[in-house]
């Protein structure tokens, strides 16, 4: 596995490889990495010759009150599972790499719609930091196919349209969320909760779960379970942000013509905030 600090070069190897018939996937990330990110990994090997995985805590999709200075930086770790799993390139650049002039007068991609609704509704301008910065990296690292996870659903949902407005020619690929074995979604922000916390946050995937099973039964008051599912989680300890039942493709109101419901939502539980769902395919 190779190492760049510098886009540049990164590019270089890229090229050569693109001129050798090579196919290239990526997998961006903001490191801490745990199961999740490295199911994306194996995902990305099978479906190309060369993978480019990046590590890079982005300040651009940070609030001034989030925790942008307190996120885990663990690159000697990070770098064992990549080269473990056979990356071919590791691209972590510093700030100054990604944002030669600063964040002020940043050209700023936006995915209007999408990035206003749900997680963002409480994190203004987060979604546009996201955009952005993988905009940025699609431009430094010109995969094939670049790889997500479904456990940020509004993210890639915003990723793909991106993609899909600036006509860029990237296979965007959706994987399933890797869990704990009790259900909690793996998250890099697990790691601040206390024992007690710890053993509260399954119930958030079991709420989801129960209010699937609901609108499978045929139950479709969305209101009405969204109030029950947020009461539950407050009795369970939470201090939720929402609990959602949306169109998968729209992230608006279920309509008569939705095919994929998504049941979204997102809970403090302490300081750590999870988010998790769940989606139900309507036939
Ligand atoms: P990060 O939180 O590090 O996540 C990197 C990728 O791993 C994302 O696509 C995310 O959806 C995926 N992921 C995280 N937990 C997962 C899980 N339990 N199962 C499956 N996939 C999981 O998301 C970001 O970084 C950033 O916003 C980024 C896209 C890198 C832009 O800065």
């Amino acid at each position: 596995m190779k190492t760049f600090s510098k886009s540049k070069q990164l590019r270089s190897a890229i090229t050569r490889d693109k001129l050798n018939g090579k196919r290239v996937a990526f997998v961006p990330t903001m490191g801490n990495l745990h199961e999740g990110h490295i199911q994306l990994v194996r995902r990305a090997k099978q479906v190309a010759d060369i993978v480019v995985v990046s590590i890079f805590v982005n300040p651009l999709q940070f609030g001034a009150n989030e925790d942008l200075d307190n996120y885990p930086r663990t690159l000697a770790a990070d770098k064992e599972k990549l080269f473990a799993e056979g990356v071919n390139y590791l691209l972590y650049p510093d700030v100054e790499e990604i944002y030669p002039e600063g964040m002020d007068q940043q050209t700023l991609v936006v995915v209007p719609d999408l990035s206003d609704t749900l997680c963002g509704a409480s994190r203004p301008g987060h979604f546009a930091g996201v955009a952005t910065v993988v905009n940025k990296l699609f431009q430094i690292v010109q995969p094939d196919t670049a790889i997500f996870g479904k456990k940020d659903f509004q993210q890639l949902a915003i990723i793909e349209k991106m993609v899909k407005d600036l006509c860029m020619p990237i296979d965007i690929i959706g994987e399933e969320t890797a869990r704990d074995v009790d259900g909690l979604a793996l998250s890099s922000r697990n790691g601040y909760l206390t024992e007690e916390q710890r053993s509260i946050a399954p119930a958030l995937h079991k709420t989801l779960l129960d209010c699937r099973e609901a609108i499978a039964c045929g139950f479709d008051s969305y209101q009405e379970l969204e109030d029950y599912c947020t009461e539950a989680l407050k009795n369970a300890g939470f201090e939720p942000d929402y609990f959602s039942v949306r169109d998968a493709v729209t992230l608006g109101e279920v309509t008569g013509d939705t095919e994929q419901i998504v049941i979204l939502a997102a809970a403090k539980l302490g300081t750590p905030r999870l988010i998790d769902n769940v989606t139900l395919t309507l036939n």
